[in-house]
């Protein structure tokens, strides 16, 4: 059901920051989705509670894209207030024992990760290489390489619709595999900034690791447009094994295509549509519980409207 969403109201409250029918492929790492009907970009974590704030004070619904990386947009595109984060400030507290770094939810994780190295801080080799932001990284529990977000996190600015600006402890974040409790309940509240713990090492011993995890990357998942991993690993199991197992490695719909390298890859070799992804999901999730019993979960989030 599209929620009806006025005009007015929201150029109102936003001003000209409101943008209509803002394209939003360019905006995702598959470059791939419709039009968002409102848009509207924020630049600091204050500006982004800010927004969220006013949309929950208007009854809104809203949806916040952070660095594309691990999401598929409808074609038909998007009817909710779509609120691009760019709020990337970072802060790194080198001289504090522990030492750790503060950085803003829209900060992308890789580069943090390749800044730290520079510095000669390690925690975050495993985060090479990844596309998404800090807080997409905190609600989805990104991880790789071994490591993932429950890992480093010390605790999380966290906006929550009744209680206002809140520190959360790791503990709050409830982490699983590939999953928090924002995730996992659906729940409003937004991440605005996180604190990763680190510790000092040799830039050199940290470059190494990095340089192995990307060299890993390169050699086992596809460059280009794509989403990064569809699904979860099933217990005790993995997704693209499977994938590659039934026979799907390869399989295009239009322009999209289950990846000949990694069959929990999905590319746009062009101008795929998401409806060609779904396609492609819908057939990888059918042989596979055909064939093992298996169901696999999407790990990417489906955006927009979908018939
Ligand atoms: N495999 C196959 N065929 C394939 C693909 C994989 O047999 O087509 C086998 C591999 O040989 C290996 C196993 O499946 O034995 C696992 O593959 P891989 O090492 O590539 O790791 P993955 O479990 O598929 C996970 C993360 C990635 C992360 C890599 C590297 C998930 C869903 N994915 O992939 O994270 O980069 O490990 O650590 O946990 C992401 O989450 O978006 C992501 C890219």
């Amino acid at each position: 059901m599209s929620p009806t969403i006025s005009h007015e109201v929201l150029r109102a409250a936003f001003g000209d920051r409101l943008q209509l029918s803002a394209p939003l492929a360019r905006l995702t790492s598959a470059r791939i989705g419709g039009m968002a009907d409102y848009f509207v970009e924020v630049r600091s974590s204050t500006e982004l509670a800010g927004v969220v704030s006013q949309l929950w004070e208007l009854d809104l619904p809203y949806v916040i894209l952070g660095g594309g990386s691990n999401i598929l947009i409808s074609d038909a595109g998007v009817r909710e207030v779509v609120i691009h984060n760019r709020a990337r400030a970072v802060r790194f507290k080198e001289h504090n024992d522990p030492p750790s770094v503060h950085a803003e939810s829209g900060v992308n994780f890789g580069a943090l990760a390749r800044q730290a190295a520079q510095k000669g801080l390690s925690g975050l080799e495993w985060a090479a290489g990844i596309p998404g932001t800090v807080g997409g990284a905190v609600f989805g529990n990104a991880g790789a390489h071994g490591g993932d977000m429950a890992g480093n996190l010390q605790m999380a600015e966290i906006l929550h619709p009744q209680d206002g600006r809140q520190t959360w402890k790791l503990n709050d974040l409830d982490f699983a595999y590939r999953s928090s409790v924002l995730k996992r309940e659906h729940s409003k509240t937004v991440v605005l900034a996180a604190e990763l713990l680190l510790e000092h090492s040799e830039p050199e011993k940290i470059e190494n690791a990095m340089n192995e995890f990307l060299e890993h990357r390169r050699r086992t998942q596809p460059p280009g447009a794509s989403m990064g991993s569809m699904f979860k690993n099933p217990p005790e199991d993995y997704a693209g094994r499977l994938i590659d197992v039934v026979g799907l490695k390869g399989l295009r719909v239009g322009d999209a295509q289950i990846s000949q390298l990694h069959g929990n890859f999905f590319t746009n070799n062009g101008a795929a549509k998401a409806a060609d992804v779904r396609s492609l999901l819908d057939k990888a999730r059918e042989e596979v519980s055909k064939q093992f019993g298996v169901e696999l979960e999407l790990e990417i989030e489906l955006l927009g409207e979908w018939n």
